[in-house]
Formats: structure tokens, C-alpha cells, sequence
């Protein structure tokens, strides 16, 4: 059974991570329009993973015999100017989701709940998978200075 703290914290979650898809495919739709198609193609699988990291949630509260409050999502603005400040703001956001998802593991601990920080392990472990995939797509779009490596990038994103 969840503690009422740990029940809105995990709602708080739910909510965040429906954000985060709204964020990619907003960032998607922004490449698609700019013909940034592998880069749109890569955005849009992203937001499919966030929802499916939502529906986790949801599905873990569930199991919880709760249901998840579905909270406003908050207007989304992709970044403006270029590829890379994208890929540089998508990767800030990342960051927050690894220190909320912590957060809320310290909350399970101190609420005594060991389920829940089992099952946010796998969510936590994610993470580092995405913080690696997106510091590694900095990386390399500050090596590509020019629209030629750009586009072979933009391919490699698509494939
Ligand atoms: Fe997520
Ligand atoms: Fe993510």
C-alpha cells in the first residue's frame, strides 16, 4: 500500500514524464518542419518511450489498488536556434528526470517502501542510458560544424 506522500509523489511523476513526451514530439514536429527528418524520426521515438515511462507509473499505482490523477500539462516550447541547442536543452531536461526520479527513490527509502524503489530502479537505470545517448549526440553535433555533417548525422538518426 502507498503512502498518501508517495502516492502524489509518483502522481507528480506521472505527470512529468507525460510532459516530457509532449516536450519530444513537439521537438519532432519542430525537425520534421525544418526537414531534420532522421533527427524528427529519433524526437518522435522519444515521446513514445516517455509515454510508455507514464503508463509504468500509472500502471505501478494501479497495482496499488490508486488511480493517477492526470494534472494540466504545461504549454511546450521547443528551443529555437538549431539542431544543436535542441539536442543541448533535450539533454538538460534528462538530467532533471534522473534528479526527480532520485528524489523520489530517497522519498521511497524514507517512507519505508522498498517496493517502490524497486521498481524505480529500472526507471533510474534508463536514465543513464539516456544521458549517455544525448551527451553523445552533443558531442558529436559540436564536431559537426557544417551542413554536409549535419545531414549525415540527420541520416544516421534516421536509420
Ligand atoms: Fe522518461
Ligand atoms: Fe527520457
Amino acid at each position: 500500500m502507498l503512502s498518501e506522500i508517495m502516492y502524489n509523489a509518483l502522481c507528480e511523476q506521472f505527470t512529468k514524464e507525460r510532459q516530457n513526451e509532449a516536450l519530444y514530439q513537439a521537438i519532432g514536429d519542430t525537425f520534421e518542419a525544418e526537414a531534420w527528418h532522421g533527427f524528427a524520426k529519433w524526437a518522435h521515438k522519444q515521446a513514445t518511450d516517455e509515454a510508455a515511462h507514464a503508463r509504468k507509473i500509472a500502471e505501478y499505482i494501479l497495482d496499488q489498488n490508486r488511480v493517477t490523477q492526470y494534472h494540466p500539462l504545461a504549454a511546450v516550447v521547443p528551443p529555437s536556434g538549431g539542431v544543436y541547442q535542441v539536442f543541448v536543452f533535450a539533454y538538460e531536461n534528462e538530467q532533471l528526470t534522473t534528479s526527480a526520479i532520485k528524489t523520489l527513490y530517497y522519498l521511497a527509502e524514507t517512507q519505508e517502501d522498498p517496493q517502490t524503489c524497486a521498481f524505480l530502479q529500472p526507471l533510474l537505470l534508463e536514465q543513464v542510458e539516456e544521458e549517455k545517448l544525448l551527451s553523445d549526440a552533443v558531442l558529436e553535433l559540436t564536431r559537426a560544424t557544417d551542413n554536409a555533417s549535419l545531414l549525415l548525422l540527420d541520416g544516421r538518426y534516421g536509420s
